[in-house]
């Protein structure tokens, strides 16, 4: 800060000239401002006589342009600088008792940098320096899963823009430890600075977090991985769903900044921001499972075929073995050998299988009651069995206009919509089953432990037939249809 005046003044007589001197002062220190809240650019003279019939002039000192220009007792803004219009004020009040500080309001990325504050009298001036140091708290980093790799790594990328300045983005683990990112990046543009870091993860691991950090805000996004994601590894991976928590650490701001009034707004502006990051988790979510079918599409889609030999007798299979559908009545057959469904209206596939992973898609669109899984070699398919793991099935269900797991007990399921197409993953090395409706790209249901032991079959059916000359179950001939890419 300097202060000059004029010592002409005090030579030709001016006796109360050495009252009007007065030194300019600013802050020590940089200000801190967050983007979108209002910031005080302090500046007063000493002693604190009233500038009121002075010139104060804001401006910038790497811009030379005026940021707010009080002269002859009112503003004078007509040479302002675009961005700052409408957005500064001297209190009156305020300028009674010697201070000038500037209150700037919905502060902006670009406010950042040194400004002067300039206090001219008529005999005098001075002025003092005030930098402004901005900080934007960016959204809430969003994890998107990427896909999987042949090694079984399973790739994650997080994302979090509008910061500012360039905020550390870290990824750890369920336990705090920090994961080192694979790649990372980082873009500038008017709206601050946006990060965007990948991970591969190759071992099953709780939770994996994305945490980014500037100064004294944090926004965190978790992945939860548990039993969820990536229940198998090394043959292929998939999710079931995801649960992603978002944890918002922010405002804990120095003490500087933290008065009553600003707290209670950031609550409420969190408040209005979480609504927002739920609405963006959801939809980032949403991205993941069809990520994940396309990933088994690809990488664990098996052809198969049914095979007539085990059709229950009232079952009509396709020639191609793609299709079957309920005939009715019963068709003279030569073989009711033992691996021939009975009682129960199902057909397996052709093909087993015994190791590895493999998908295979269904479509039960109109047809009102149907069972789809797969099952053991060995499954008991005479009498009035019930589907369940202890016989060797492990299935899902529509009967009565209702869903169900077929576990021991039966786990009925809530699903958002009647499903059309339906994905069944099996991961023999893994023990795990998991169904998808793959038109709307849903999860209907896993079973996550099951003991195999033995060869699988792609296992379909259309309900049970109790008594051979009564239909009770199915009068309903659309067939169910192995569908092939
Ligand atoms: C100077 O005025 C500002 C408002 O423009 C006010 O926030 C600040 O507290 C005042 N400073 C002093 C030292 O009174
Ligand atoms: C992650 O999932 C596991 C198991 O489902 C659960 O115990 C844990 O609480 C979850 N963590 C979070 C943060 O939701």
């Amino acid at each position: 800060m300097k202060f000059i005046c004029l010592t002409l003044l005090f030579v030709s007589g001016f006796t109360d000239s050495r009252s009007e001197q007065y030194e300019v002062l600013g802050p020590a220190d940089p200000v801190f401002a967050v983007a979108g809240e209002d910031v005080i650019l302090p500046c007063f003279i000493k002693p604190s006589i009233s500038v009121v019939d002075m010139r104060v002039e804001w401006f910038r000192l790497d811009r030379k342009d005026s940021v707010h220009l009080y002269e002859d007792h009112d503003d004078r803004n007509t040479d302002q600088i675009q961005s700052y219009r409408g957005r500064t004020k001297l209190i009156l009040q305020e300028l009674q008792r010697g201070n000038a500080s500037l209150k700037l309001s919905t502060v902006q990325i670009s406010d950042e940098g040194s400004y002067r504050c300039f206090v001219q009298s008529e005999s005098c001036f001075g002025d003092a320096t005030v930098v402004v140091s901005v900080e934007a708290v960016g959204r809430p980093p969003v994890i998107t899963v990427d896909g999987f790799d042949r090694s079984g790594g399973l790739h994650l990328q997080c994302e979090s823009a509008g910061w500012y300045p360039e905020p550390d983005l870290e990824w750890l683990d369920s336990e705090g430890v920090s994961l080192s990112s694979e790649t990372t990046e980082t873009h500038r543009n008017t709206d601050g600075f946006s990060v965007k870091h990948t991970i591969i993860v190759y071992k099953s691991n709780n939770e994996i977090h994305c945490r980014v950090k500037l100064r004294h805000h944090m926004l965190e996004t978790l992945i939860n991985t548990t039993n969820n994601i990536f229940i198998s590894w090394r043959t292929s991976v998939i999710l079931i769903s995801v649960i992603v928590v978002l944890i918002v650490i922010s405002g804990i701001l120095t003490a500087g900044f933290a008065h009553k009034n600003r707290t209670h707004k950031q609550l409420q502006d969190e408040h209005r921001k979480t609504q927002h990051e739920r609405d963006q988790l959801l939809q980032s979510q949403k991205s993941i499972l069809p990520k994940a079918v396309a990933h088994l599409r690809r990488h664990a889609s098996v052809n198969v075929t049914l095979d007539a030999a085990s059709a229950h007798p009232c079952l009509i299979v396709s020639d191609d073995g793609k299709q079957v559908r309920d005939g009715n009545r019963e068709v003279d057959r030569v073989d009711r050998g033992k691996h021939r469904f009975n009682a129960y209206l199902g057909v397996l596939g052709k093909d087993g299988f015994s190791s590895r992973s493999f998908y295979f898609e269904v479509q039960v669109k109109d047809q009102t009651v149907w069972d789809l899984g797969v099952a053991r070699e060995s499954s008991n398919r005479s009498d009035k069995l019930g589907l369940s793991p202890m016989k060797g099935y492990w299935t899902v269900r529509r009967f009565n206009e209702r869903y169900w797991a077929l576990e021991n007990t039966s786990v009925p399921l809530s699903l958002r919509v009647e499903p059309q197409r339906i994905g069944v993953f099996v991961d023999y090395d893994e023990s795990f089953v998991s169904f998808y409706e793959v038109k709307s790209m849903s999860h209907i249901y896993s079973y996550t432990d099951p003991s195999f032991n033995e060869k699988l079959y792609p296992c379909v059916g259309l309900g049970y037939r109790w008594d051979y000359n009564i239909p009770v179950c199915n009068y309903n001939s659309t067939p169910l249809i192995i569908c092939d890419e």
